[in-house]
């Protein structure tokens, strides 16, 4: 039985997230994705928003589990037994953070972090663009599941 986790701020779930969760599933027994309840930017959305988002956008994969932390995530990792953290790769200008912060965890912890590549067309999408362009009235229905840019919508709106 493999554990995976999947780590991320999930400022709102984009469907290059959902893209990563769903090889996850297919690839391992156990998938915890685990938002960070501290995210270095304020969020647009709590963690409980975030979580719930998360729940109702993965509920058909049945391995898969929704999870919070804060602190150090190879703690989380440790106290939930996952076996590898695993982080998507859009672009080489993901590669230095994310094999920055995979070689930190290794040294922390001894765990292995494993990336997969997004499908190529979601290389340009995160979740900070995605905001920007509701925010600036832009559509986001291609990019997000419904109920997430219905979130953003409303968010923006009440601005
Ligand atoms: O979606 P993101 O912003 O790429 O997620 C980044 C995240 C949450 C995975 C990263 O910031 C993280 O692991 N935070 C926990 C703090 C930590 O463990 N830091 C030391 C490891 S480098």
């Amino acid at each position: 039985m493999v554990a995976a986790l999947v780590p991320g701020s999930f400022d709102p779930p984009t469907n290059g997230h959902l893209d990563v969760i769903e090889r996850c599933a297919n690839l391992f027994d156990r998938v915890l994705v685990a938002v960070v309840r501290n995210p270095t930017k304020a969020p647009m959305f709590t963690s409980e928003e975030r979580i719930a988002m998360l729940e109702a956008c993965t509920h058909e994969w049945r391995n898969v589990e929704i999870g919070a932390f804060s602190g150090l995530l190879v703690d989380y990792a440790e106290q939930e037994d996952m076996d590898v953290i695993v982080k998507g790769l859009r672009a080489m200008t993901d590669f230095d953070y994310e094999f920055q912060m995979s070689q930190m965890n290794r040294h922390l912890s001894g765990i292995v972090t494993l990336f997969v590549a997004t499908k190529a067309e979601y290389g340009y999408l995160s979740s900070s663009l995605v905001k920007q362009v509701a925010g600036l009235g832009g559509a986001i229905d291609k990019l997000v599941p419904p109920l997430v840019a219905a979130a953003i919508e409303e968010r923006v709106s009440n601005d």
